[in-house]
């Protein structure tokens, strides 16, 4: 047995080998199928395993012991205490130092899971916001050093906060040593990268690929005098995408993700996961094999650093999205966790239809009530754009005209359509779809801004609730509830990034405001202004949630029909009995029936969220605008 010295430290490698044997299967299985035929596949399969035992020896024994932790408690994430806030370091506290300062705030919001956007070395210039990687094994230097991450890491260990840094694996920045070797012409490095010595093979492509970025990078290649080559560029110009048919990239992203955590990363968010496989004639988009490869990658964690959970970035359809969560023959293997994008796009089309039809016929039908060793991250808004997936299919069922649907939601959250509460800017409109995506901040987008800006004091009420009432959303319906940051202190539109030559371009910048401290004190100070009662109400909902084990991922959540088209209702079916989630998506008042909610198990006619009395003992459950209410 591996032995346990009384300061804690693990020694052995009996750990290792128990753990090798548990994974072995998930994941030679996987790489068996993939590169079996591949002449480099011998040698591949000694460095692998040489590797794995390497980043094992090197593990640092708290963090050892984490994974034994871990290994006894494996619902640690699905538990009602885990809240996450994703924050641009420099944005938010200046560098790493100034983040270990902030961590009191963010223990006192509830937050116990903090993701620091992309912080490994960026290419000079635009980078995409750090989604452009030239070193994956050094920090941004405007952030600090390597050191500077790992204290940051243990300061948050310490408090019980758990990080999560962004692993880009699609592509790597064109000033990667990888892609200047290649670009120089090395065989080896060319063939870590997709390239092509004429357009023959990429215009081929092109006809099913669609397009990521098509107003400032139109096409998925890009052409280089100096090279005489094409490579393929999913993303921008500057991002190359990585070859994963190419073993050796496996080999080198598995020492990249170990080597991250073994500097203390506890969940690590897959950039980009449905583009790493290829495959002619398709969409190259969510083809089987990443399903394989996120599965291998999985296993080698769970081998190495089992207490280290993923995250993949998956931003599709419904029913494309499932399967990062492990579906099938990867059912349990796969992602711990993955954005459930179609939540928060159905939050944000039911608030501006002021109907709920969509969004209880798409996540009632597409979503089933519980996953193994998986969960959502819920959010209402992050760093990126808000695509409208919403299928015609989706919107015929419930009598919308997909394409009509889709352009009234850009509108309205454009701020055009005629009485819209929201202020936003279009990102990448396509005029081939018609496709018009949506950037702005949660505050903005709820009315907050508009409604300062007219001084409609009614106005802020209802945008307040409307915030108020998407936190206590994302924090119910099952999963890891991510705040972005600012949301909690109600920040708007940051316009100032139409004046920087390297982000003007990309209007996602508009929701990616610098933390604003002194409206922080502002809201401590004054818990009846706008961003006081967003702090207070915020950091209310995370508190009780955190009680509630109702609330804990493994329940299934059961959408349900109320018969009421501005409410969104679910039960979390807990064996201690349900929790009625209620929320009223309009600024009118309404009510259920009290019967309703008993019978779907809510006989206790207790509010948990409030922690007061339902019901006004007429019958009838009576909901303001914009009600929360979470009944037991
Ligand atoms: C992910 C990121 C996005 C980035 C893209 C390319 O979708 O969230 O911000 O532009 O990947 O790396």
């Amino acid at each position: 047995m591996a032995k346990l010295d009384t300061t804690g430290g693990v020694t052995g490698d009996t750990l290792f080998e128990l753990r090798y044997a548990r994974s072995r299967d998930d994941l030679w299985g996987m790489l068996d199928r993939l590169y079996g035929t591949h002449p480099g596949y011998p040698a591949f399969r000694k460095a692998l395993d040489r590797a794995l035992k390497v980043a094992w020896r090197e593990r640092a024994d708290d963090l050892k012991l984490l994974d034994l932790r871990r290994d006894l408690e494996p619902d640690w994430f699905q538990r009602p205490d885990m809240t996450g806030y994703s924050f641009y370091i420099d944005r938010f506290a200046g560098d790493l130092e100034g983040v270990v300062e902030r961590l009191d705030y963010l223990k006192d919001l509830g937050v116990t899971y903090v993701h620091f956007m992309p912080c490994l070395k960026p290419r000079p210039g635009d980078s995409d916001g750090g989604y452009s990687v030239m070193d994956y094994r050094a920090i941004n230097p405007a952030f600090g050093t390597m050191e500077d991450f790992e204290a940051a890491t243990a300061a948050c260990r310490m408090r019980g906060i758990s990080v999560c840094v962004d692993l880009v694996i699609n592509h790597t920045a064109k000033e990667h040593t990888w892609a200047k070797k290649a670009r120089k012409g090395d065989p080896t490095y060319l063939d870590y990268y997709l390239t092509f010595p004429d357009d023959t093979l990429p215009m081929q492509y092109e006809e099913t690929l669609l397009e990521v970025f098509p107003d400032n990078a139109p096409g998925n290649f890009t052409y280089y005098e100096d090279m005489g080559r094409w490579v393929w560029t999913t993303f921008n110009e500057h991002q190359w995408d990585l070859n994963w048919a190419n073993p050796q990239i496996f080999l080198e992203m598995t020492k990249v993700m170990l080597f991250l955590a073994n500097r203390g990363v506890e969940i690590l968010r897959l950039d980009a996961v449905a583009f790493i496989w290829k495959r002619m004639g398709t969409r190259c988009q969510s083809e089987p094999e990443c399903h394989m490869l996120l599965q291998a990658l999985r296993a080698a964690c769970r081998i190495v650093a089992p207490s280290v959970i993923h995250l993949e970035e998956a931003i599709v359809s419904p029913e494309e999205m499932l399967p990062y969560l492990g579906r099938g023959e990867h059912d349990g293997k796969e992602g711990n966790l993955a954005y459930h994008n179609s939540l928060m796009v159905q939050f944000w089309s039911a608030l501006a239809a002021r109907d709920t039809q969509l969004m209880t016929h798409v996540l009632g039908t597409h979503f089933p009530p519980a996953l193994t060793n998986a969960t959502y991250a819920t959010y209402l808004r992050c760093h990126d754009d808000i695509g409208w997936a919403v299928t015609d299919a989706d919107a015929s069922a419930v009598g919308l005209n997909g394409p009509m649907h889709r352009a009234f939601l850009s509108d309205f959250y454009e701020g055009d359509f005629a009485g819209s509460f929201a202020k936003g800017e279009l990102f990448q409109v396509n005029p081939e779809t018609g496709d018009k995506r949506i950037s702005g901040s949660c505050a903005s987008l709820c009315g907050l801004e508009k409604a300062i800006m007219a001084g409609d004091s009614a106005g802020v009420d209802r945008a307040i609730d409307r915030i108020l009432m998407g936190h206590a959303l994302i924090a119910s319906y099952g999963g890891v509830p991510l705040v972005y940051m600012g949301d909690e202190i109600a920040l708007l539109n940051d316009y100032s990034y139409h004046d920087v030559a390297d982000l003007a371009h990309d209007s996602r910048w508009l929701h990616r405001p610098r933390m604003d401290w002194e409206r922080v004190s502002a809201a401590q100070a004054d818990r009846g202004s706008p961003e006081g009662r967003v702090l207070s109400g915020l950091r209310e909902i995370f508190a009780r949630r955190a009680a509630c084990l109702e609330l804990h991922a493994r329940h299934p959540t059961e959408i349900l029909h109320t018969g009421n088209a501005q409410l969104f209702a679910f039960a979390r079916r807990a064996p201690t009995g349900a929790m009625v989630c209620v929320f009223n998506f309009a600024e009118t008042w309404t009510s259920i029936p009290e019967n309703w909610a008993m019978q779907q198990g809510a006989t206790r006619r207790h509010d948990a969220l409030s922690d007061a009395p339902a019901g006004d003992g007429h019958g009838a459950i009576p909901l303001p605008p914009y009600a929360r209410l979470w009944l037991r």
